[in-house]
């Protein structure tokens, strides 16, 4: 099951940029491209790098560490698209932004 929760607000990311969220247990990337959000998972596929920490082009964010490229829409890894680090669903409420994710502790 999952639950929607607060990301971030919507003023609290510049246009085209990214940052690092930690919320519920997760931590998680955070994009604002020309005014839509995004979020994926905060892991690089290749050691684990920031990716939220990464410098953002259009959809495409490098990773910190050693420049893999990603969507921040699909989640797809720009050399090889099949392989995807998870995206979240988010919505714009108001002035804030809404990330669903699994819940978790509950059995
Ligand atoms: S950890 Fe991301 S490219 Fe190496």
């Amino acid at each position: 099951m999952a639950i929607w929760t607060r990301l971030i607000g919507v003023d609290d990311l510049a246009d085209n940029s990214g940052r690092v969220v930690s919320l519920r247990g997760l931590t998680v990337a955070a994009f604002k491209v020309d005014g839509r959000f995004f979020a994926i998972e905060n892991k690089c596929l290749h050691r684990g790098g920031p990716l939220g920490e990464g410098q953002l082009t259009d959809r495409t964010v490098v990773c910190p560490w050693h420049g893999w490229r990603y969507d921040v829409e699909t989640g797809e890894l720009e050399l090889i698209p099949t392989l995807k680090v998870g995206t979240y669903k988010v919505e714009v409420r108001g002035d804030e932004v809404f990330i669903e994710i699994p819940e978790l502790g509950r059995k």
